[in-house]
């Protein structure tokens, strides 16, 4: 694809996207192929301007539009849908949901003077509009969770998690990938540790088959991170946090882990050969955080005392295996 052609389909096709899902299309087709009158008096919309968008979104492959006049759901209409098995509905509501594009709307700003525009727009930092914005919040950690039903697979095929007891998935969202980790290593016990608010949901998540080994600790990384576990895990963490932050957070670790632990971070690393870290950087960048290259991330756990021993691709991000020094 000529580079170009993002300038014109990309945001009209995310905001088209986020309208369709909003409105429910997907799951109105799920029974079969509807027109778009039939469509619009079922979500309440302007028959006209429905057809409009799901011509639109028919050229993006997400409908398609039968001989007869009506519309279905395609492949990727159809994982739209709330009750698919990989359902990506949440992904679709998600970068376009204004709390999102509209920081990403003052890119330029954030390059220009090097902090994030969230907290020039909102008044306050990502992680504390989240606390006062329960709706986005639960957004936020619907999409968390959903990514974690494509990234466990390729963590557990690429590390061996049955050498640890203890492990404390710090920043842990609700729980989804401890879950997959503690149902795929039956002597594992585990520690969710995040904010009060997020852990409050994760009950239902880690009740079947885990409960006895899943313990949920609510707190903040930045006064301490529970005790004791020989695995530390920290997924997608470090990245939402400039260098000062993540100096304190990797600082607790370095307190509460065993002298013979292990430290696990996960991220997209900028110079990883298998996949380096893209445009989610400057989604990072408007919200305050930064991707970081290998070398990035062995100042920052020199300086909080760990070694950098190993990194692991893991399919869409890298596994960094670490040590107290
Ligand atoms: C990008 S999410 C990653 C969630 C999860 N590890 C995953 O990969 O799906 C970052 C997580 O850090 C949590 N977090 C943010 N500030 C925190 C704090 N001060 N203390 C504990 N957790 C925090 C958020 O609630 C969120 O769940």
């Amino acid at each position: 694809m000529n580079p170009l052609e993002y300038i014109f389909p990309g945001i009209i096709a995310a905001q088209g996207i986020h309208a369709a899902v909003e409105l429910r299309i997907p799951d109105l087709l799920a029974a079969g192929p509807k027109t778009a009158a039939e469509l619009a008096s079922e979500c309440g919309a302007d028959p006209e301007t429905l057809e409009r968008l799901l011509r639109a979104l028919a050229s993006l492959e997400i409908f398609d539009c039968t001989e007869d006049g009506r519309y279905k759901n395609t492949e990727f209409g159809d994982v739209l849908r709330e009750d698919h098995p990989e359902s990506q509905r949440d992904g679709g509501m998600f970068l376009a949901a204004p709390f999102l594009w509209r920081p990403l709307g003052e890119l330029a700003e954030s390059v220009r003077t090097g902090k994030p525009s969230f907290n020039a727009m909102f008044g306050q930092s990502f992680f504390d509009y989240l606390a006062d914005h329960a709706e986005d919040a639960a957004l936020f950690n619907r999409v968390m969770t959903q990514g974690i039903a494509w990234t466990a697979p390729a963590l557990l095929k690429a590390y061996d998690f049955s050498r640890f007891k203890r492990l404390v998935d710090v920043g842990g969202g609700q729980g989804a990938l401890l879950r997959e980790l503690l149902v795929a290593t039956p002597k594992l016990k585990g520690v969710l540790f995040d904010l009060p608010a997020v852990v409050a949901g994760a009950v239902t998540i880690l009740q079947n088959g885990v409960a006895g080994r899943a313990e949920i600790v609510g707190g903040n990384f930045f006064e301490s991170v529970p005790e004791g576990g020989d695995c530390y895990l920290l997924k997608g963490v470090l990245h939402d946090w400039g260098d000062e932050d993540s100096v304190k957070i990797l600082g607790n670790v370095r307190k509460a882990i065993r002298p013979d632990g292990t430290l696990l971070l996960m991220e997209s690393l900028i110079d990883s050969d298998e996949r380096p870290a893209g445009l989610g950087d400057l989604l990072m960048l408007v919200i305050g955080g930064r991707d970081r290259s290998q070398a990035d991330f062995r100042r920052l756990l020199a300086e909080t005392g760990f070694t950098l021993t190993r990194v692991i691709p893991a399919v869409a991000t890298s596994l960094i295996e670490c040590h107290p020094a």
